[in-house]
């Protein structure tokens, strides 16, 4: 916890009430309000959290200005560029970039746990075909408590670590399960002797019929996209997170409510929205129609893939995603793809808008992410299960500083409370 330089003084009702204020070693400073409700009576009032700090964290900066993003200090474009997914994963979950050593035994430990229970598949078949891979990955996910017991102790350094291994390591073969379950096509196993990557992609699309060869251009655009994804600091599936653990709940329910909350369209549900917002407008000629419509207050419509709730400059996650999208799509021989010839035209269309501009509305990390999965061959509905398959690093790392953090105590907000005041029952024969 940071110490206290200076404090901020708070008028109400002729008394003075003293708030510490904390700097941090980057970013805005915060007022203390703890002790506020307790002195002053009052409650401070932020739906939505647009100006809350809800903890302390050591794990990812943003500069929503700048278009900044950090992991443990390091540039997420530094990281797509020079760095592979396990190192970041490594980097995010212990603080600093592996040596070799680290990294191979790292590697190795995430490679042997990526099997499932062979019992855990009969989940998958509970399902019916055409369930979306969002509700399995949350209910699998959940029934990882019900399999792994010896690492549910949250109160056990040892256990917490094991069930981050098998979280991280289990991800892929779970989504890819998912996705072979809705195609009628049979399981297939992880292999130690593929990277990360291109195990997810061989699990995905290789079938009992013939060999399969994954492509290393392939491999290496999967593991950069599962790297922009990886975390990004107090997010709402994060922060759900953050919220189930603060009860004291085991790790796999907490990742279960995590990617529950990150299906959402306005959160990692827009990769799919977006790519279905693309192909709905169909050609560039129809954007101007739906630009107007994202600006019209009585059309729920919005331009999904468009947007951010820190980010008021492009996201940096963006810019490298966009670039994937050309490299990617050429060497497919993908040329001209027509949604990403609309994608491109329509970001230049919002961005030459004062509505956009205005409001510093900027494309996002859905907005190219699945263009590239698409091209890769992935069905729209497996876009988010792909980022919640990146994003558990993210929540289990930030789950691993909450759970160590002495300040941890169980989440519980407060309220503006418009209902009705105190009454008595009426019996039905005098309503
Ligand atoms: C992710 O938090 C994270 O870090 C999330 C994420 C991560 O890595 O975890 O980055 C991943 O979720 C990215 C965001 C993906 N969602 C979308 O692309 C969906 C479309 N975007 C919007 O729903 C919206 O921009 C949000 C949800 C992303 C942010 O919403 P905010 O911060 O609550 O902003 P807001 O709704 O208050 O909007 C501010 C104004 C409003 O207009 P006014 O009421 O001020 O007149 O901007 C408008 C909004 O109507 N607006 C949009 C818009 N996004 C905001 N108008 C048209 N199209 C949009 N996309």
């Amino acid at each position: 916890m940071a110490e206290s330089t200076k404090n901020a003084t708070l008028q109400l009702d002729g008394k003075s009430f003293d708030l510490p204020i904390y700097s941090p070693t980057v970013g805005p400073d915060v007022l203390d309000i703890r002790k506020l409700y307790a002195d002053a009576g009052v409650f401070t009032y932020d739906p939505g959290f647009t100006s809350t700090a809800a903890c302390d964290s050591t794990i990812t900066f943003i500069d929503g200005d700048k278009g900044e993003l950090l992991h443990r200090g390091y540039p997420i474009d530094q990281l797509a560029e020079k760095s592979h997914y396990l190192e970041v994963c490594y980097l995010l979950l212990y603080g600093e970039l592996p040596s070799a050593s680290e990294l191979e035994d790292f590697e190795s430990r995430v490679t042997n746990h990526t099997m499932l229970h062979e019992q855990m598949q009969y989940f998958f078949r509970g399902f019916r075909r055409d369930a979306h891979p969002m509700a399995i990955m949350v209910g699998v996910v959940g029934a990882m408590s019900a399999f792994y017991h010896d690492s549910t102790d949250i109160t056990d350094p040892w256990q917490r670590e094991v069930a981050s291994i098998r979280l991280i390591a289990k991800m892929p073969t779970i989504a890819a399960w998912a996705y072979k379950y809705h195609t009628g096509q049979p399981f297939v196993y992880p292999r130690n002797d593929l990277d990360y990557a291109s195990n997810f992609l061989r699990m995905c699309f290789s079938v009992p019929a013939e060999e399969y060869e994954v492509n290393p251009i392939l491999a290496r655009a999967m593991d950069r996209i599962f790297t922009l994804h990886a975390d990004h600091e107090q997010n709402a599936s994060t922060s759900t997170v953050r919220l189930a653990s603060s009860s004291g709940a085991n790790p796999f329910a907490c990742i279960a409510a995590g990617i529950a909350c990150l299906w959402g369209p306005a959160h990692g549900g827009a990769n799919q929205a977006c790519l279905e917002m693309l192909r709905e407008i169909g050609s560039p000629n129809r954007i101007p129609e739906f630009i107007e419509r994202a600006k019209d207050k009585n059309d729920p419509f919005r331009l999904m893939g468009f947007g951010h709730r820190v980010y008021k400059n492009f996201d940096p996650r963006a810019k490298v995603m966009k670039q994937s999208a050309d490299e990617v799509l050429d060497l497919l021989g993908v040329e001209n793809n027509p949604t990403l010839q609309v994608a491109k035209e329509l970001e230049a269309a919002a961005l030459a808008d004062p509505y956009f501009t205005e409001k510093k509305l900027f494309p996002n990390v859905d907005f190219y992410s699945g263009i590239i999965l698409e091209a890769m061959g992935f069905p729209t509905s497996m876009f988010t299960p792909i980022f919640a398959l990146s994003r558990t690093v993210g929540w289990v790392s930030q789950w691993k500083e909450m759970i160590g953090d002495p300040q941890n105590k169980i989440g519980r907000p407060r309220q503006l409370y418009l209902g009705e005041t105190l009454r008595d029952y009426v019996d039905i024969e005098k309503r």
